[in-house]
């Protein structure tokens, strides 16, 4: 932040000060009366906004204008003042202008430590979250470490088209990429089975926004935090976490909730994911174009998503189109890296399983 503008006009104002409290004392009758005392707040308001060297020049100023050679003791009366007295009071305008100015040097260099700290521990709770992320998605087949990237693209130009609340907005973008964090406890022979799954394993794979709750309540008992700023970022990931697989209409899960009963996060997070999810390819589906993304968005409006969260992304879908482009995966690196966990003797997965007349959009949790 640029601040020499409010500097200069802060030494304008202490400059302008010192000849009208001259005048006051003056015509209140002398240096005998309590006026005098208005010149520590130039002094005081110098060390503050501008610099030690500063105050200390209108100290010395001050203390010479309210000195013998300038105003009397007595004005009516025309007593003149001790030098003593004059001398005393500006030693003490200088004494006041240092110990001020030492103090706010303090403070700032405390002020200074403390932001810096905070940023570290914002950036220490971005790479935590990073890493989680990464873990949730290091298990699934699908993972290329993009995904999680794009969302908060997509989260922050929703969130901007959509007016959300800054705070939100910006707890949502920090922690979207934690929806499938709850993965890390899906068996490996469910999660990263080839082909299609059978319904006992689709309920287990569904039980994975409600660990992710789990995993998040333990963070939060754990961390004790009290602050507003971590609740809410805890509070937002856990909405996000639960409810990234609720429908509007309510057949999603893991508890069916309907409508305004999802967290708008989740809402949100719904869409991004989705849209993200159709235009990557995967090991069981094909990869569809923004189009067709768009298209079957659009066609769970109201069903599977909040049509206002829709309208926006209709709104918007140039920049996903976009986002998607600049951070999409090279589909050598998805297989290079599907192929590194599994070996080639699942190539075969690589079939696409999504195909029929209505693919879902929310296939494999
Ligand atoms: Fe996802
Ligand atoms: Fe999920």
């Amino acid at each position: 932040m640029d601040v020499r503008p409010k500097r200069f006009w802060t030494l304008i104002a202490c400059i302008a000060a010192l000849p009208l409290f001259y005048a006051l004392v003056w015509v209140t009758g002398g240096t005998h009366n309590a006026w005098t005392h208005l010149f520590y707040l130039p002094i005081i308001f110098a060390a503050l906004a501008i610099n030690w060297h500063t105050s200390a020049l209108i100290a010395v100023a001050s203390g010479l204008l309210l000195s013998g050679w300038l105003i009397p003791r007595d004005t009516v009366e025309m007593i003149p003042q001790l030098t003593s007295a004059w001398v005393i009071r500006l030693a003490m305008f200088v004494a006041v202008s240092l110990w001020t100015s030492v103090v706010v040097d303090y403070l700032r260099g405390r002020a200074d430590q403390l932001y810096h700290e905070t940023v570290e521990l914002t950036r220490v709770q971005h790479a935590a979250v990073g890493a989680l992320a990464d873990l949730a998605e290091m298990r699934d087949r699908e993972y290329t470490g993009y995904h999680s990237r794009r969302l908060g693209h997509y989260a922050d130009v929703l969130c901007t088209q959509l007016q959300v609340e800054p705070n939100l907005h910006r707890n949502i973008v920090d922690t979207i990429a934690l929806h499938d964090i709850g993965k890390v406890a899906i068996p490996d022979a469910v999660l990263m089975k080839p082909g299609k799954l059978e319904p006992h394993e689709w309920d287990v794979v569904k039980r994975h926004p409600a660990i992710g709750e789990q995993i998040l309540d333990s963070i939060c008992r754990h961390a004790e935090a009290t602050s507003e700023s971590v609740l809410s970022f805890l509070s937002t990931a856990r909405e996000i976490v639960g409810g990234h697989h609720e429908r509007y209409d309510g057949t999603g899960y893991p508890n069916g909730l309907k409508g305004d009963q999802i967290p708008l996060s989740a809402r949100i997070a719904a869409v991004c994911d989705v849209y993200d999810s159709l235009r990557s390819k995967r090991p069981y589906k094909k990869r569809f174009c923004h189009e067709t993304a768009v298209q079957m968005i659009t066609k769970g409006r109201g069903t599977h998503f909040d049509p206002k969260v829709v309208d926006a992304f209709l709104a918007v879908q140039e920049k996903f189109a976009a986002i998607w482009e600049q951070l999409k995966e090279e589909e050598a690196t998805v297989q290079t890296a599907y192929a590194q966990r599994r070996g080639t003797r699942q190539s075969g997965a690589l079939k696409i399983v999504l195909g029929g007349t209505t693919p879902r959009t929310d296939d494999r949790g």
